[in-house]
């Protein structure tokens, strides 16, 4: 295995975030500085990380991830004062949330200054920022003493990276370092805020609720495909997908289960392996299918924190449908119902 990683050029070093290791964290950092791509943990999923200030090392990042430069990256920093330098308008709102939510899972979307390249924000006059609630995230990017451009560390399109090794299964090769500090928190990606627009809107439900911030901001909404101009590709509506084909079954209760069971029965029956997605609660009701539990069904944060593990586990498991369960729409849920749509396309 170690010959094998060593071949294809990517070193994996595991860093506990309860104890660090500061000279390891230092390469990292290091490398960072010297235009390579460090795969790093979040609070929210992993990064594919990159100097943000240097164009090169930005670019390795497409490559990597076959980005299409259209989509932008998210710029990470390790506290408030860093911001001033990238952009334009800091709104005292944004100040506002930034006190209460950072460190943390909510990225907002600013007037850019040019320091920032187009390349980054793909020709957008904003720049989207955040600053992650993650030790290992915030040590690197004192380290390297740059801001880090980072998307999640997964080929484009494909489910977010929660564990060190789903990073491994999609870049290996491709990023030069992979720091593995265990599993992600919060499982999902971050809330995308744009503070450039009045009212407040969410370009991206994630780690920090709608009603969290709307109880800041009472006058916050969501934006939808129609009232939004594609400003942010994680809005498109195939994305954060697994390889096998996505099902989102909508109805409620006993509807849900007869409905689940139905379409698994005629899959199976066509000669498919069906993959189910279903909360602890209704574990055994699908017998003789592949079924994933990804928390109760109350529990709505563990729901989203296996979420992404889980779907992996049915691909992995060569699925050829997934049948998913809904979650109820409200806290986290939100972000998962959304997830689960874009999966399902
Ligand atoms: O939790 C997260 O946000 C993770 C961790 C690594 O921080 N990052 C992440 O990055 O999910 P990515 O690239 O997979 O998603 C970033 C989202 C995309 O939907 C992108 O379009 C949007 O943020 N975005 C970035 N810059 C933007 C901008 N200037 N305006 C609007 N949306 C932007
Ligand atoms: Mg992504």
């Amino acid at each position: 295995m170690k010959e094998y990683i060593k071949n294809i050029n990517t070193k994996i070093i595991i860093i506990d975030p309860d104890d660090i290791d500061w000279k390891l964290l230092q390469q990292a950092g290091q490398a960072i500085r010297e235009g390579k791509l460090v795969a790093f943990p979040t609070e929210t999923v992993y990064g594919l990380g990159a100097d943000a200030l240097n164009v090169e090392a930005v670019l390795k990042i497409f490559k990597a991830k076959k980005r299409p430069f259209y989509d932008p990256l998210i710029v990470h920093v390790s506290n408030l004062k860093e911001i001033n330098d990238y952009v334009e308008v800091f709104p005292d709102v944004a100040r506002k949330l930034g006190e209460l939510f950072w460190p943390g899972p909510l990225t907002m979307v600013f007037k850019k200054r040019k320091l920032i390249s187009d390349i980054v924000t793909s020709g957008l006059n904003t720049v989207a920022i955040r600053i992650p609630n993650h030790e290992v995230a915030l040590g690197l990017i004192k380290e390297a003493r740059r801001p880090i451009a980072a998307p999640s560390a997964n080929i484009f399109s494909h489910t977010s990276p929660t564990k060190a090794k789903h990073v491994f299964s999609d870049l290996k090769g491709s990023v030069d370092i992979i720091i593995d500090s265990g599993d992600t928190a919060i499982g999902l990606e971050s809330t995308v805020l744009d503070v450039t627009t009045t009212p407040l809107k969410i370009l991206r439900l994630g780690g920090i609720t709608f009603e969290s911030l709307k109880r800041v901001v009472p006058g916050i909404i969501i934006a939808t495909e129609n009232t939004k101009v594609k400003r942010a590709p994680g809005m498109l509506s195939k994305h954060y997908s697994p390889v096998a084909r996505l099902i989102l079954v909508e109805e409620k209760n006993e509807e849900m289960l007869n409905r689940i069971l139905k379409l698994a029965l005629q899959y199976k029956n066509k000669g498919k392996k069906v993959g189910i997605i279903a909360c602890k609660e209704n574990f055994e009701k699908y017998p003789g299918f592949f079924v994933k539990v990804v928390g109760e069904a109350e529990d709505l944060d563990s729901c989203a924190r296996n979420l992404y593990a889980q779907l992996r586990v049915l691909d992995e498991l060569k699925c050829d449908i997934i049948i998913s369960e809904n979650f109820e729409n409200k806290g986290m849920g939100r972000a998962i119902m959304d997830r689960l749509r874009r999966a399902a396309g």
